[in-house]
């Protein structure tokens, strides 16, 4: 794997570079610099066709022969579609769904609204093979802002060619309700029983045996079986998603991801979502023991789509930015900068033509006249009763005079210090003058690890003895870091940064009174290796503040 990635790209100074772009001059360096930093434009609608550079050959059928590129307008006439939850559809959904995916798997190679091609348009996207002819970086749609409004579309027309094959419009994609930890049968966070038929046009081949049902879903993991019972992964898997969706993601920047724009390498960060249980999904799905070592197909960027759960987990996550949407909170909104809403992406639809969409005509679902059949989202609540939020007990039980001391006894981040195998403790000064408004916000940047591998960490406030075994059900978990390696990408090593609200935990724990925050990150994961830390900060994010 090493070898490809060494191949594919060099480095500059820092910058790395992709070979296949043509020639590379100092001067075509520099203009991108100038570009990036004086006037940054959004990302154009790229060409899927032209500018396919593809490592995992995704590139689209050729000679393209459908009509010219156009844009796109939601029809206001199509019947409003209802999502229903894999596990509760009737045998005669399931037929119709099994039906469609039949269909679509017929469809010719020439076809780019077959299976494989629209595996390979995520591929595309998502596993580094569109690059724009001034631009050394592969486009990169997952680890920012970008993620749920992509997803979002190529799910739109994936639904659409499927109820083209079907010729009936009322036809709604399913999603897998993993999120839903209701321990009655039929279970929501098992792999659909559905999916799991040997032989079915949902089945796939390349699975983890252990994602099979009826063992739960651990949207913890890294990949491969489990341990925990059934009862610890329905806690933990409702702490996770409290955690990630609710307590951590209070602004569109914690929720949404870093910023990216054209002339820029992008993947600077994703929002907590989408880092975990996105990630961790794909991850329990995939097959650990694949050949590329790659966890195939669910578990690998380029070949996550070659099996039609993709489809309904992203079905979920759509859903799931659906529920963010109501949750109180006035940050808890799209972001409005014009590099987000006028960002534009191509894709193939139902006719198989090209069609460009802009971000900003993604932003609501009800325009696009489909919804959720609702569910019970527990994981709201962090899996309690309403009014009884804070009712978990810690896992570093106190005193003032204990806190104070572990405070006194902890050091400051310095610029450098590196999480390895022993877990990282470090306190953290917070702004002194605290704003009425904003979220406060623990910020870790100038991140450095080996980008060909995979990367973990749980982060905990105020438990110092918290490591790689400390249960994610404490009160004091605040957040995961999940970096997983895309194929052509490793060598893109970008300045990363990792943002998780802390405010919410704060209050949980009762420390809203002290003037410093004592964190400690424990590395987990199959490739423990030293992570480099250059800044930490507690700030004040007041995105979406008006
Ligand atoms: Cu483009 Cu869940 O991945």
């Amino acid at each position: 794997m090493r070898e490809v990635y060494a191949e594919r790209g060099f480095e500059m100074g820092g910058l790395v570079l992709a070979r296949n772009f043509g020639v590379v001059t100092w001067g075509s360096i520099l203009a991108m610099l100038i570009v990036n930093v004086v006037t940054a434009v959004p990302l154009p609608p790229p060409d899927v066709a032209e500018y396919c550079n593809s490592e995992e050959r995704c590139c689209m059928p050729r000679p393209y022969v459908g009509q010219p590129a156009h844009q796109f307008y939601p029809d206001p006439e199509l019947p409003i579609r209802i999502r229903r939850p894999v596990h509760l559809l009737t045998d005669a959904e399931v037929a119709r769904l099994e039906r469609a995916y039949q269909l679509q798997k017929d469809l010719p190679d020439s076809d780019p609204r077959s299976f494989t091609n629209q595996a390979k348009l995520h591929c595309l996207y998502c596993d580094s093979g569109i690059y724009y002819p001034d631009n050394p970086w592969p486009l990169e749609i997952h680890n920012g802002w970008f993620f749920f409004p992509w997803h979002r579309m190529f799910l739109y027309f994936h639904e659409r060619i499927l109820a083209k094959l079907l010729d009936d419009d009322t036809f709604a994609l399913p999603f897998w309700n993993w999120d839903n930890q209701t321990p009655e049968e039929p279970y929501a966070n098992v792999l659909p029983i559905s999916y799991a038929k040997s032989g079915s046009p949902l089945w796939n081949q390349q699975r983890n045996k252990c994602a099979e049902p009826p063992l739960i879903i651990d949207l913890n993991t890294i990949g491969g079986c489990t341990a925990k019972s059934p009862s610890v992964l329905r806690t933990e898997n409702d702490r996770i998603m409290y955690t990630q969706v609710v307590s951590g993601a209070m602004s569109p920047q914690l929720f949404y991801g870093m910023p990216y724009r054209y002339g820029d390498a992008g993947g600077h960060g994703p929002g907590t979502f989408e880092d975990n249980p996105h990630g961790t999904v794909h991850l329990w799905v995939g097959n650990p023991d694949s050949e590329s070592g790659m966890f195939d197909d669910m578990g690998n960027f380029g070949r996550a789509a070659r099996d039609p759960i993709f489809y309904a987990h992203h079905s979920n996550v759509d859903r799931i930015w659906t529920v963010w949407n109501t949750l109180p909170g006035e940050q808890r909104k799209a972001p409005v900068d014009p590099d987000f809403l006028d960002a534009r992406f191509t894709f193939f639809d139902e006719n198989g033509d090209l069609i460009i969409v802009n971000v900003s005509q993604t932003l609501d679902n009800e325009l696009l006249r489909f919804r959720y059949e609702q569910m019970p989202t527990g994981w709201v609540t962090n899996g309690q009763l309403p009014g009884e939020e804070n009712s978990v007990p810690l896992c570093y039980r106190g005193n003032p005079t204990k806190t104070r001391k572990l405070i006194a006894d902890t050091p400051y981040f310095k610029p450098s210090m590196v999480l390895h195998t022993v877990p990282l403790t470090f306190k953290v000064q917070r702004p002194r003058r605290r704003p009425e408004v904003g979220v406060e916000v623990l910020e870790l940047s100038g991140l450095s690890l080996i980008p060909a591998l995979q990367a973990h960490w749980e982060a905990f406030l105020f438990l110092p003895n918290g490591n790689n075994k400390t249960t994610v059900s404490c009160p004091e978990f605040i957040g995961t870091f999940n970096y997983v390696a895309h194929v052509g990408q490793a060598l893109f090593n970008r300045e990363r940064r990792w943002r998780v609200a802390l405010g919410p935990k704060i209050m949980a724990l009762g420390k809203e009174n002290y003037t410093d925050v004592v964190i400690t990150l424990a590395q987990f994961g199959p490739n423990i290796q030293p992570i480099t830390f250059e800044r930490a900060v507690v700030v004040f994010d007041t995105d979406g503040v008006e």
